[in-house]
């Protein structure tokens, strides 16, 4: 059982949040509810505390800090704003402030308030401080409109709450900003034709989502991705290796970095400006090198800053190389996954890996990528911990 604190801030969706106290309850934890002034004008507290069993809190208690999950649902633009900035005008923002535990918030306003300039600044202030967003989803609105902006539903913000409990070890990365490249790049030949190869980014996209469940911040840079990205995480969309480089190094401060993305080696020294038509000729392709992102991150890496590269190889004699291309790169970990295999790797759910550190070699015997990155942010997360 986890001790949850629920905030309920003003706006018609506060009639959701009884279905998530009642689900959470359910679900045998420890319910606090935190309504605010205004957020009592839609439902009554006494609805909440009946729900939650649990009096809500008239002024800031000590012991609430000490919580496992504070849930904010819905969360309005106007406390949203308060967040960002800090404030503390009421039992609600000052516990948000004192709290240290992982955060889920669930937004819930006017599609025009959620656009705003100032609301993507707010909402942008708190990914990177860590904290997790669920929603807003697309539907109808309030007001009669349709747009982005309703709460998600009780059901898939429990969903959250209950995956951040259950990681609640793993909020080890709460407050951590994770970077993860995934997928392969496409380097133009001409318009309409480019050079890429099979990856699908699913080893990037899973290490993502396990970073964003143990309370990290992530930024995941999707070179073409064929798998979802996971909710609540920063997706900057690329195409080609230069552009990968060029995300991956305004934001290579994070405390970890993963590239998982398949990057081009090689790309046409020149590409045409439009499609070239078909001929009888052959047609001779120059390739020129691109930047090592990988061997760069390594040469930069601070103190205590986590490096992760991936060497897909084939056989005893690609894990050789592997080893070897950690050292040369300088990174933290490498990871070897042999790609000689069509039943692992490439284009494929599962994978089999090993995981290559100054400590030692840990093989991870073939499972779904899903688990292979839990398997891998541990290695992480225990290296943050012994720095
Ligand atoms: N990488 C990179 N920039 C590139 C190419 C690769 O950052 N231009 C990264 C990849 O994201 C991956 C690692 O470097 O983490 C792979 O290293 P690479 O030298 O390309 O090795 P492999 O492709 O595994 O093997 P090979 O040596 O045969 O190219």
């Amino acid at each position: 059982m986890a001790r949850v604190l629920l905030g309920i801030t003003g706006g018609i969706a506060a009639y959701k949040a009884c279905e998530l106290a009642r689900l959470l309850v359910k679900a045998g934890h420890d319910v606090v509810p935190v309504p605010t002034p205004r957020a009592e004008s839609f439902v009554s507290r006494e609805t909440f505390e009946a729900l939650a069993r649990h009096r809500a809190p008239a002024e800031l208690y000590p012991h609430l800090e000490e919580a496992d999950l504070l849930v904010i649902a819905p969360l309005s633009a106007n406390t949203l704003a308060k967040l960002a900035v800090g404030a503390a005008d009421n039992v609600l923002t000052q516990l948000a402030l004192a709290y240290r535990g992982p955060t889920l918030v669930a937004p819930a306003m006017n599609t025009r308030m959620w656009e705003h300039p100032a609301a993507r600044a707010n909402v942008k202030t708190l990914r990177e401080r860590g904290v997790q967003i669920v929603g807003p989803e697309h539907g109808d609105l309030a007001e009669g409109e349709v747009g982005t902006g309703r709460m998600s539903e009780p059901a898939a913000v429990f969903e959250r709450a209950v995956e951040l409990l259950a990681h609640s070890s793993c909020a080890a990365l709460h407050g951590r900003r994770v970077l993860v490249t995934a997928g392969g790049t496409r380097e133009p030949i001409d318009s309409v034709r480019f050079i890429a190869n099979r990856s699908s980014g699913r080893m990037g996209v899973a290490i993502a989502a396990e970073a964003q469940r143990r309370g990290a911040a992530v930024a995941l840079i999707g070179a073409n991705l064929a798998v979802p990205p996971p909710s609540g995480v920063e997706l900057v969309e690329v195409e080609s290796a230069a552009e990968l480089a060029r995300e991956t190094e305004s934001r290579a401060d994070a405390d970890v970095i993963v590239m998982a993305a398949a990057v081009a080696d090689y790309r046409p020294a020149a590409s045409l400006e439009h499609k070239r038509a078909k001929g009888v000729a052959i047609w001779q392709l120059e390739l020129e090198p691109t930047d090592d992102i990988l061997c760069r991150l390594g040469e930069r890496r601070r103190k205590g800053q986590v490096v992760v590269g991936f060497a897909a190889n084939e056989g005893e004699g690609g894990l050789a190389a592997a080893r070897e291309k950690r050292t040369a790169k300088r990174t933290t970990l490498m990871v070897f996954n042999d790609i000689s295999r069509d039943d692992v790797g490439f284009d494929s759910t599962h994978n089999e890996l090993v995981i290559i550190g100054d400590g030692g070699e840990r093989p991870v015997g073939r499972r779904t990528k899903e688990e292979c990155a839990v398997a891998i942010l541990d290695e992480v997360t225990a290296l943050l911990g012994s720095r």
